[in-house]
């Protein structure tokens, strides 16, 4: 059985509305992103495993609000359907929450096939997702956020290395091997005052 198989029914197994929920399951084991109570904002987060794995992490007493094009439905998760860069964004967050611990970051472009035009638009999102990551963390807290790797990623890393004290590229198991997917895991944002 090819490893996609493998996720895909362990997925559909144990109830996740996608595979890429073990993504962040994998992430979490390493980097210990989640405590019970935590607030967590979950961009890009339809159909909707992220936002699950995410919940189960925080339990009752934490929240995840969950952001996407798309409709999501997953218990006990808030969702606001919305593009992120839509001006009025940042308000509709807002009116959930003012601050979280943690912002996870699954978003994606459509895929072109043409690398270059893939990378860039990938790394707008994660820029984005940055952007938006500096009106709500608290300080202290963490931020996952997926990138197409190329040449905008060091960049990009260097410019987080300043923000967050622990800053790693890190693809965990589950991601398709041929897959340029990648994550950047953030520890401990170091809020300005
Ligand atoms: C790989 S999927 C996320 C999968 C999700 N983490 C899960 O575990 O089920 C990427 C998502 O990013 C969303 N997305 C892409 N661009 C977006 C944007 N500008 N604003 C909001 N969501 C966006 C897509 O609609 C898509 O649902």
């Amino acid at each position: 059985m090819k490893r996609k198989d493998y996720y895909y029914h362990l997925a559909k197994k144990k109830g996740y509305k996608s595979r890429a929920a073990f993504k962040l399951i994998q992430i979490n084991q390493r980097f210990y992103i989640f405590k019970k109570g935590f607030v967590v904002l979950d961009l890009g987060s339809s159909p909707g495993g992220w936002s699950q794995v995410a919940k189960e992490e925080v339990g009752d007493e934490g929240r995840v609000i969950g952001v996407d094009l798309n409709p999501m439905h997953v218990k006990g998760v808030e969702f606001i359907r919305g593009d992120i860069f839509s001006e009025d964004i940042v308000g509709k967050i807002k009116e959930k929450v003012d601050e979280v611990d943690v912002v996870i970051s699954d978003m994606a472009p459509k895929i072109s096939g043409v690398q270059s035009w893939d990378h860039a638009r990938s790394m707008e999102l994660a820029e984005r997702a940055f952007e938006i990551s500096r009106i709500f963390l608290k300080d202290g807290g963490h931020m996952v956020v997926k990138v197409f790797q190329g040449d905008m990623l060091h960049g990009f890393k260097k410019k987080l290395e300043k923000e967050f004290d622990l800053v790693k590229v890190h693809k965990p198991k589950a991601s398709t091997p041929s897959s340029s997917e990648t994550y950047v895991i953030c520890k401990r944002y170091k809020r300005q005052v």
